[in-house]
């Protein structure tokens, strides 16, 4: 059988990369991913001239992005297309996860349609997980699939949402209802987009990064522990360090289980409840990273209550989260509020939900809950806040 790894190295002058092996499923989707600082610019050196070679890029893209994004950097990604020999046309959308539409996707394909956009030709996204996971779907679906290219501008796009393939659309009926899973053919990420991201935005994607290292890599915990001040004072280093690490992480999970079968729900730890403070608030007010960072606390709490892990290690997770300027507290909605709210996650069998739990720093277990025992514990928190440190 074909065994499976993440081929990590550093390559080239700055940049490091990552391939994603995916050379064992029905179609060898495998891509690089190019970290660096300062690697898209108007002199497109010779590392991406090749990862857009090898990815089949030559001529032209159709580069899809946000207002803000487009404000910023428009000049600098057509000076960097441009001298590497491509012609972009450039689509400009609305900030917003509104934008994540049906409305903006079928924008997409009258102007693809409009300038004659075929087969061999590219999608770029350029911005943060909204562009991505639409810009993805828009690719997977045009001509049944043309190329995509993805060049992440926030932390959260950077660590999350430009590896691993899903992509998609919401629909009024509930977020990422629509999509599908398509690989990029590569992911270019410059660290020097996050100089200008807000400093809410930044907590917002390292909530994801504390995930990886909580359940899956205890070394990196650690280093998170003693540097989260650094990183989030955007020291260049630490970032491409973390993005680098998280990227590895992620890519790893996902060549073991592409599509969901199993070891990939680990990546939802924190989700659970996470999801619900997003239901409850409607998808506004608060942050997908914010609401999960809430949601790591609560598991873990969840974890030492059912005896799976110590305070010692609950406590880690929560202070970590504490230090980051994240949130820890549960926002104070009914528990029934918040049980009506998980019944709506695709993670439900009957009266049970599976949940990511903690066993020890970097290590996880998964266990069906029922929605009594998740009651209790709720109404428990409430009356005792527990979550309050
Ligand atoms: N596909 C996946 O696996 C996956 C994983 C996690 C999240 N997501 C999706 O990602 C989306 C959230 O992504 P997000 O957090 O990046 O939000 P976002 O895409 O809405 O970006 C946040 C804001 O930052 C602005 N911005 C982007 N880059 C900037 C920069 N460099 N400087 C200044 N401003 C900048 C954007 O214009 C936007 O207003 C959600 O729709 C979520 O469902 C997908
Ligand atoms: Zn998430």
């Amino acid at each position: 059988m074909h065994e499976k790894k993440t081929i990590f190295y550093r390559a080239y002058n700055e940049a490091m990369k990552i391939r994603v092996d995916l050379s064992s499923s029905t179609k060898d989707s495998s891509y690089d991913i190019l970290i660096g600082s300062g690697i898209v610019n108007a002199k497109a050196g010779d590392e991406i001239i090749n990862v857009f070679n090898s990815a089949g890029l030559k001529n032209r893209a159709f580069v899809i992005t946000s207002e803000t994004v487009s404000g910023l950097y428009r000049s600098l990604l057509n000076g960097f297309l441009e001298n590497a020999g491509i012609k972009p046309v450039v689509l400009s959308l609305p900030d917003g996860e509104g934008t994540k539409s049906l409305k903006y996707l079928s924008y997409i394909y009258d102007e693809l349609i409009k300038n004659r956009f075929e087969r061999g030709d590219f999608i770029i996204a350029f911005g943060g997980g909204v562009i991505g996971d639409l810009s993805g779907f828009a690719a997977a679906t045009y001509l049944r699939g043309i190329n995509f290219i993805q060049i992440p501008t926030t932390l959260l796009a950077d660590v999350d949402s430009s590896v691993g393939g899903k992509t998609g659309i919401d629909h009024p009926g509930g977020k990422n209802l629509i999509g599908a899973f398509y690989q990029p053919r590569c992911v270019i990420i410059d660290v020097d987009f996050l100089d200008t991201l807000s400093e809410r935005e930044l907590k917002n994607g390292f909530a994801e990064v504390i995930k990886y290292g909580a359940v899956i890599d205890n070394e990196f915990f650690i280093y998170l522990e003693n540097n989260y001040e650094k990183i989030l004072s955007r020291h260049k280093d630490s970032l491409m360090h973390i993005i680098e690490k998280s990227c590895a992480i992620k890519a790893d999970v996902v060549n073991k289980d592409e599509k969901e079968a199993g070891l990939r729900s680990v990546l939802n730890f924190g989700h659970s409840l996470g999801h619900a403070i997003e239901t409850l608030y409607n998808y506004e007010t608060v942050k997908h990273g914010e609401a999960i960072a809430i949601g790591m606390v609560f598991a873990s709490m969840l974890s030492e209550d059912l005896g799976l892990c110590t305070g010692e290690t609950a406590g880690r997770v929560k202070t970590l989260i504490k230090n980051s300027g994240l949130p820890v507290k549960v926002p104070d909605f009914s528990p029934e509020e918040y049980i009506n709210a998980m019944k709506l996650d695709k993670k439900v069998k009957g009266k049970l939900i599976k949940f990511v739990l903690i066993k020890d720093i970097g290590s996880f277990v998964f266990k069906e809950l029922d929605f009594e025992y998740l009651m209790k514990f709720l109404k428990k928190i409430k009356d005792r806040r527990l979550d309050n440190l």
